[in-house]
């Protein structure tokens, strides 16, 4: 049976271990597809559009990834027939009480979704966009944890004084 591989996130801005993460599902599964959320009740530094722009641009010639756009329920998105099988990258033990809530919920609104956590390299282990977001806000380098073009993006934004 062929399910479909859903990689969901905010992505706001995409990292390096965002990347780490599409790298381990691909070589799992061949092929994936990165969801992009957007949450209306969350503000969020880049637009939806923006952050699947800099997604695309990230992946460089890794092949066989879709990059789509959601909103509303994950598992409405996933579809009720088909059965889907969801990645989520997990840090450290902070990351698990709200991932374990969010596949539990997910199971329980629809049973055919699985989510599977993948941990990524341990140097980016401490990763996060929200601390990326706001040492660049600080004009801190943040080259070594995010692609060339989200470095870009942030310091023009930040210049743009956001
Ligand atoms: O990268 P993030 O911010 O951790 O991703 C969270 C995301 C987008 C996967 C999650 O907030 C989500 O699935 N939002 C869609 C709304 C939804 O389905 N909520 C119920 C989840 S149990």
């Amino acid at each position: 049976m062929t399910k479909r591989i859903i990689y969901p996130g905010t992505f706001d801005p995409v990292t390096n271990g965002h990347l780490d993460i599409v790298d381990r599902a691909l070589d799992m599964f061949g092929s994936l597809e990165i969801a992009v959320g957007e949450n209306p009740s969350k503000t969020t530094l880049f637009s939806q559009a923006e952050r699947v722009a800099l997604l695309a641009d990230s992946l460089g010639d890794r092949k066989n990834i879709q990059i789509r756009q959601f909103s509303g329920l994950l598992v409405d998105y996933a579809g009720a027939h088909e059965h889907a099988i969801l990645i989520r990258g997990l840090r450290a033990v902070s990351d698990f009480e709200y991932e374990l809530q969010m596949a539990m919920m997910n199971r329980r609104l629809n049973p055919l979704v699985e989510t599977i956590f993948l941990m990524p390299n341990y140097r980016h282990i401490f990763l996060s966009s929200s601390i990326i977001k706001d040492v660049a806000r600080h004009k801190g380098d943040i080259s070594p944890f995010v692609p060339e073009k989200v470095n870009q993006a942030l310091r023009n934004k930040f210049q743009e004084g956001a």
